[in-house]
């Protein structure tokens, strides 16, 4: 069985990957320092999959104890980098926090995957890096913009130095994978996303005020220059996210060198008002919404196209959007059950 590292393997996207993995006959080995998620989840990959992958608590800023768990495991064939923090709000006001945390983290990883000759990584890259794109949708090709935060800048930054790291090492191979807006939980309901106070993303505030937690959702602008006037973004199942590492991988597994980069969407964009409708639609519950103004930072419109990793790699979104939205709602009944 081959072994798989994954950084940040606790929190929300990780831990459906570690499942993903694990049905694909891998043998997964968490490293997480649990700033922003819990063993829960662990216990939850266990109920799914019926194995409860080995879990390292370890902060991948710490090069010294990083080392320490990467020579106990150097059996692995890949890693799987998402350890990073992730508020861009946050970002803004703790600059050198999110460098810190996201760059050096990124830059021990790779450190120890090249000591210990680990020859694979997939890094955990955004749709934030496009900025406001000039057309739609983005492909890959579409040109990069300045990103309007921190967090984004990590993500422009990170993908630059895990290039850079592949061209100076003939034997590393990377993936870069550019998520657009991952929504959603595992059909099961054991795992799903755990935001930590008040949510800054759309589909847990929206969950959070179906369930009576927040009064009332804000929707951020009505004046945008798209056909209902609402933002408008690529939602995309973190099962079926978490199913694209799987293919990530292996397509590096077999053989494939240097550095791939995909989109990570469905190809179709929803406006906010269209999310907020086809939640009530798949659940039958109406979430309460005011219209104010404008966010700072938002981008009017994106969605990806995302043809290249149904070349490359043979990967399509499949989990249509009301089944993405019955599992997001039954995670956030039973994460509330779980609290009470
Ligand atoms: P998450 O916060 O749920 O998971 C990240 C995990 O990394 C957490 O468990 C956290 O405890 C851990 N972590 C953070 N810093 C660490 C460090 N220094 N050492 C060890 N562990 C550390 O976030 P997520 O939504 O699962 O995101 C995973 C990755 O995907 C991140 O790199 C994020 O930037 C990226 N991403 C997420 C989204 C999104 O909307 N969720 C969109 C685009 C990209
Ligand atoms: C945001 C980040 C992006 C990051 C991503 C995942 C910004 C500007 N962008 O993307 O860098 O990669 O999260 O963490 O923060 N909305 C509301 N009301 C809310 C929340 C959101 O109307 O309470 C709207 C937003 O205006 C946006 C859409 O919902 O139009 C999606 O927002 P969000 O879920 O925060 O994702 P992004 O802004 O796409």
């Amino acid at each position: 069985m081959q072994n798989i590292i994954i950084t940040g393997g606790t929190g929300y996207i990780g831990s459906h990957t570690a499942v993903a993995l694990q049905e694909s006959g891998f043998k997964v080995v968490v490293f997480d320092n649990l700033s922003n998620s819990t063993t829960d989840s662990l216990y939850g990959i266990e109920r799914i999959t019926g194995t409860r992958p080995e879990f390292v608590q370890i902060d991948c800023t710490d090069l010294s104890a990083l080392r320490d768990a990467f020579s106990r495991h150097s059996d692995a064939v890949g890693v799987i980098h998402f350890a990073a923090l992730k508020a861009v709000g946050e970002s803004v006001q703790r600059p050198l926090l999110y460098y810190r945390n996201n760059l050096v983290g990124l830059m021990n990883v790779l450190l120890c995957m090249t000591e210990f000759e680990i020859p694979s990584i997939v890094f955990s890259s955004s749709a934030t890096v496009y900025g406001v794109p000039e057309t739609l949708p983005v492909t890959e090709d579409t040109p990069l913009q300045p990103a309007t935060s921190p967090y984004g800048q990590t993500k422009v930054i990170g993908e630059t130095i895990v290039r850079d790291c592949v061209a100076a090492n003939p034997k590393m191979r990377a993936t870069l994978l550019r998520y657009f807006n991952p929504i959603g939980a595992h059909p099961s309901g054991f795992i799903g996303e755990n935001p930590s106070g008040i949510p800054n993303n759309l589909m847990p505030y929206i969950t959070q005020t179906a369930a009576g937690i927040r009064p009332i959702l804000r929707v951020f602008g009505n004046d945008y220059d798209t056909p209902d006037g609402f933002c408008i973004r690529d939602y995309i199942d973190v099962n079926d996210l978490a199913a694209a590492h799987v293919a990530a991988l292996n397509n590096m597994l077999s053989g494939t060198d240097g550095v791939s980069t995909f989109n990570l969407g469905t190809g179709r964009g929803y406006s906010v008002m269209e999310l907020i409708d086809a939640f009530r639609d798949a659940t039958g519950v109406s979430v309460p919404y005011e219209i104010v103004a404008r966010r700072d930072g938002d981008v009017p419109a994106i969605w990806a196209d995302a043809t290249s990793a149904a070349k490359v790699l043979n990967w399509r979104a499949k989990v249509p959007l009301s089944n993405t939205l019955q599992s997001a709602w039954r995670w956030q009944i039973n994460s509330g059950e779980k609290k009470s």
